[in-house]
């Protein structure tokens, strides 16, 4: 059965185009904005020092060439890094960075990104998802919406009007957002289906859900229950045509992909 959506299903670009370039880089989400995506995924995490980077991991570990917690080191350590050459590049052919723009593939602040979407000439959303909120007790949202004053997006007039919406699996760190900026969309991100929001309920206040794409499969009457309640959807991370097709057909509103080109031709546009 096929739901109504409001919009035109939105093309979410996961850790930007992180198919092909090293996730959370600038090379990222210049490509995902090159290849079209309607909005831009991204996780934020607090350094030492207080600075909002994208990062996913609470280590660097995996993504760079340094080692330890984003919590641990201050912004000027993980400048230093190259948060590039761990992606394979023969499984990447499309993506090609060159040894003279070191800015492509360094530490990726919130900041430089909320830059590069101010100069994309068009409008492009971004779906910020807060790590780790409950160890930092508010810290990662209050420097947060100090960041997107600063960029004139903390206060929209109404919810359907922001290009921001902040994303988290706690519903505490929503709350936190909404307090200080009512109108600002957020997303509470499912892993599992929790028996108390079973029948199609969200967290007070919230109007999107975000459902992985497990649940989407193993439980489309729950998507079902989430619509008819009068939520958005926004499901993460769709990589498969068939998965696509799936959200298609039970009238998800957004797709969060590594794959934005991919998911955009497949949708035909
Ligand atoms: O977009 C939501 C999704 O990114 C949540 O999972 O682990 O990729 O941050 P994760
Ligand atoms: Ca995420």
């Amino acid at each position: 059965m096929t739901l109504a959506r409001q919009h035109p299903i939105q093309v979410v670009a996961h850790r930007g185009a992180s198919e092909e370039a090293p996730e959370h880089t600038l090379a990222a989400y210049r490509k995902a904005i090159e290849d079209g995506a309607d909005a831009l995924e991204c996780d934020v995490r607090l350094t030492a020092d207080g600075h909002l980077v994208c990062v996913h991991d609470r280590r660097i570990n995996r993504t760079s060439n340094g080692r330890g917690a984003v919590s641990a080191l201050e912004l000027a350590d993980l400048a230093a890094l190259d948060f590039g050459s761990w992606k394979n590049r023969d499984e990447a052919p499309d993506w090609e960075h060159g040894p003279g723009d070191p800015e492509d593939t360094s530490v990726l602040t919130l900041e430089r990104l909320l830059e590069l979407v101010a100069d994309a000439g068009r409008r492009v959303e971004l779906a910020i998802e807060t790590k780790h909120p409950t160890r930092w007790a508010g810290q990662v949202e209050e420097r947060l919406l100090v960041l997107l004053k600063r960029f004139g997006l903390d206060a929209p007039e109404a919810p359907t009007q922001s290009p921001v919406r902040v994303m988290s699996f706690s519903a505490r760190s929503l709350h936190r957002v909404r307090a200080a900026s009512p109108n600002l969309p957020t997303v509470y991100l499912l892993q599992f289906i929790s028996p108390r929001l079973r029948d199609g309920r969200l967290p007070a206040g919230v109007r999107i859900a975000g459902p992985s794409m497990r649940i989407v499969r193993s439980h489309p009457g729950y998507i079902e229950r989430l619509k008819r309640a009068g939520h958005q959807v926004h499901v993460w991370t769709v990589n498969e045509p068939e998965d696509v097709d799936l959200c298609v057909e039970l009238g998800v509103d957004a797709i969060i992909t590594n794959r934005p080109r991919a998911v955009l031709r497949q949708l035909g546009r």
